[in-house]
């Protein structure tokens, strides 16, 4: 049989199996009951994106079949095979919606089937700044399950998101690989239908922070061929339907590298037999660079392991928490007090344990300099130290400064993982990530209990205290220069984020500083000063100089920009913020959701709902996507009457704001408490309950000009 026969085939099974599972979901739940897929604002999204239709019932599912089937057409040439591709496609997401139609939770763990548009939104930072290179796709079963590991793992320490389906979830499951969301290791699911979740991923991509139009295929295509870096690998034998996906893989320009050969199309469709180059040759063939840096320790370094968890039981020793001391400090040294790579351990290493789980005292204290360095990058570089320690396999942080927190895992220490390792990571992502600015690094850690004390009062403390105050003078006011930031751009074509002192960048990561610090790195890179003149509202906080930054950035998308206004030429939104606030007329005043939260809020949409609000670089009046930090900036909405608007958050936000909230509002209205006036799900999710609420709490926001 020739290549397109087994394509088509390959589609007519789905096609078959499609029309069952309709039939079926129409016995078992009639045509009325509802079709979707668990927390997404794109119906499915697959056949939102290709045709434009929104299938939200069994009963319009088929119509859905209707609308596949007019992407076959079984001829000689190449566009009628891609187009049976899309067909399969498009069949595979009615037979996995049925799935959910049918079943509570058709993916149990470990498998995780269909990602939620917030899953998606949090993947926005790490794929722009190329903290993930790439997507690798894997379909079927390894020679052996050690193979799987190892390419898997591969995968993973070079940053990878990878997605499987098939035995060789078991395989990996089996050699004990750590996977999970937040280890970039994904099981979809062991039915080749389940491939089409990876494929909404890289849909909704582009329907998200692309803004492409429902229905404009072609756009859709261009917009995944050219900005999500993905690629298949296929394993073992393949059968007629593994073909057909293929085949919509290559119809999205994702290249298929495959063990067992099938065909050769340059590009394309690969043949790599040797499971040595398969990683090689995938990653060529998208064209992925991975930066290597050689780094001397015993376990893996990579972003992926960024959201491993280390539990009590797999935990060796442990800094801080609440039982010792722990705390970290990058301080700026002149050059001459500075020996490059100088690691020195002060104090007793883990090996010195007597009890497990260990419990000791720690600081860390990195000295840079260099001829580029300032003050005011001290507390940059020192929060990359959360990032750099739980980059290393076996190690987790939270924290900062003095309420560092960190675990050393068993398996780690095992593998020989002592202290001076934390010293060699450190030293290496310092001079890797910042090597403009840091041309010496030094690092000391204390273990000493008494000398831990004694650095952190004479050292550490005196150090935060005059950063705070630093940090307390940033204010708009107080400086002549903004940063512009088009980071976003490989994803959000027209997005631009201005960062201010008072307003970050709306995925959360970018403060004014960091924005100071990122061009002093990079001068000709995506951040870049923008003066602050040309004065043409001062309320709305318009700068004619801050417009023009973001026309010439946005390529003439955009031309207007208010920093202050939610209403009035608000600031664009890509797709990875952190919350998102929206308009709530009857309460005069605005809800905020970050992207954990799952429910309802009281205008009636969940946060995936109203993030589809905006995004793509489109200015949305009324809808604004803005970083965590931003609430209980005195800059927030203050053209609209400021924090006093804020009249619902989820719980979890508002505690997190709670102080600086209140100290904002303090200042501002003189309210005491302003954080308890604020409703939350534990009181209403309904707009009734929203008011009554408002109005027993003497809620500012009701006394204000209406909103709208
Ligand atoms: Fe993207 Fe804005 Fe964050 Fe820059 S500051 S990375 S443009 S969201
Ligand atoms: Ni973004
Ligand atoms: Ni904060």
């Amino acid at each position: 049989m020739n290549l397109f026969n087994i394509i088509y085939s390959g589609m007519n099974q789905y096609l078959e199996l499609a029309e069952e599972m309709v039939k079926k979901a129409i016995t078992e739940k009639g045509k009325d009951a509802s079709v979707k897929f668990p927390s997404t604002a794109y119906a499915l999204p697959v056949i939102y994106a290709v045709t434009g239709e929104k299938i939200t019932t069994v009963g319009e599912l088929e119509k859905a079949l209707e609308l596949a089937k007019g992407y076959i057409q079984e001829g000689k040439l190449l566009q009628n095979a891609l187009d049976a591709g899309t067909a399969s496609a498009m069949f595979a997401e009615i037979i996995e919606a049925v799935k959910y139609t049918l079943e509570e939770n058709p993916y149990p763990e470990p498998l995780q089937g269909h990602l939620t548009d917030a899953q998606i939104r949090a993947f926005g930072v790490p794929l722009v700044t190329q903290d993930i290179p790439g997507v690798a796709v894997i379909i079927g079963k390894c020679k052996d399950s050690a193979t799987a590991a190892a390419i898997v793992k591969e995968y993973q320490e070079k940053g990878l998101l990878t997605f499987m389906v098939g035995k060789v979830i078991d395989q990996c499951i089996e050699e004990g690989v750590k996977m999970g969301i937040d280890l970039r290791v994904i099981s979809l699911g062991y039915e080749i239908e389940s491939v089409i979740h990876v494929v909404s991923v890289a849909i909704r991509a582009s329907l998200i922070f692309g803004a492409v139009a429902p229905g404009d295929f072609q756009a859709h295509k261009q917009y995944i061929k050219d900005r999500v870096m993905a690629f298949v690998n296929v394993f073992d034998d393949w059968d007629d339907k593994i073909i057909a996906a293929g085949a919509a893989a290559i119809e999205l320009g994702l290249p298929a590298v495959t063990e067992t050969f099938i065909n050769e199309v340059p590009t394309l469709l690969l043949h790599q037999p040797d499971n040595d180059k398969v990683i090689q040759t995938s990653l060529e063939v998208r064209n992925i660079k991975i930066k290597v840096t050689k780094i001397d320790a015993p376990v893996g370094v990579s972003s992926a392991f960024e959201g491993e968890r280390i539990r009590k039981n797999d935990m060796y020793a442990e800094f801080g928490g609440q039982k010792t001391k722990a705390w970290e400090l990058v301080r700026m040294k002149d050059i001459s007090e500075v020996e490059d790579h100088k690691i020195e351990v002060i104090g007793p290493d883990i090996d010195t344990a007597d009890k497990i789980p260990y419990n000791m005292p720690f600081a860390v204290v990195v000295d840079v300099a260099g001829r580029s360095m300032e003050t005011d990058f001290e507390p940059v570089l020192e929060r990359r130290l959360h990032y750099f320690m739980n980059y290393i396999e076996g190690v987790m942080h939270i924290g900062q400064r003095n309420i560092a927190w960190i675990r050393i895992g068993k398996e780690a220490f095992e593998k020989g993982f002592r202290l001076k390792h934390i010293g060699e990571v450190i030293y290496a992502k310092m001079r890797d990530d910042f090597d403009s600015v840091v041309d010496k690094c030094q690092i000391t850690i204390y273990t000493d209990a008494d000398m831990v004390a004694k650095l952190e009062k004479e050292v550490a403390l005196p150090r935060y205290a005059t950063r705070d105050e630093r940090l307390a003078s940033l204010l708009d006011e107080n400086v002549d220069t903004f940063y512009s930031c088009a980071l976003c751009q490989s994803f959000a074509p027209s997005h631009v984020c201005i960062v201010t002192p008072e307003r970050l960048g709306l995925c959360g990561a970018v403060s004014w500083l960091d924005a100071k610090a990122t061009k002093e790195l990079d001068p000709t890179g995506a951040v870049q000063p923008v003066p602050k003149t040309g004065v043409e509202d001062e309320r709305l906080g318009i700068w004619s100089e801050v417009s023009k930054a973001v026309e010439t950035s946005s390529q003439g998308a955009v031309s207007r920009v208010s920093l202050y206004s939610i209403l009035e030429d608000p600031m664009t939104s890509c797709g990875c913020f952190e919350c998102i606030c929206g308009i709530v007329p009857e309460a005069n005043g605005v809800v905020i959701v970050n992207r954990e939260f799952g429910d309802v809020t009281p205008v009636g949409m969940t946060f995936g709902e109203l993030a589809s609000m905006t995004g793509g670089g489109v200015q949305t009046p009324g809808f604004m996507g803005h970083g965590r930090h931003f609430i209980g900036s005195k800059k927030f909405m203050s053209a609209e009457g400021g924090l006093a608007r804020i009249v619902w958050m989820p719980k979890e936000l508002k505690e997190d704001v709670r102080d600086r909230l209140n100290i904002a509002a303090k200042e501002l209205y003189n309210i005491d408490n302003f954080a308890d006036m604020i409703c939350d799900e534990t009181i209403s999710t309904e707009s009734e309950g929203l008011l009554e609420f408002l109005e027993e709490k003497g809620h500012p926001a009701l006394s204000l000009d209406p909103i709208m």
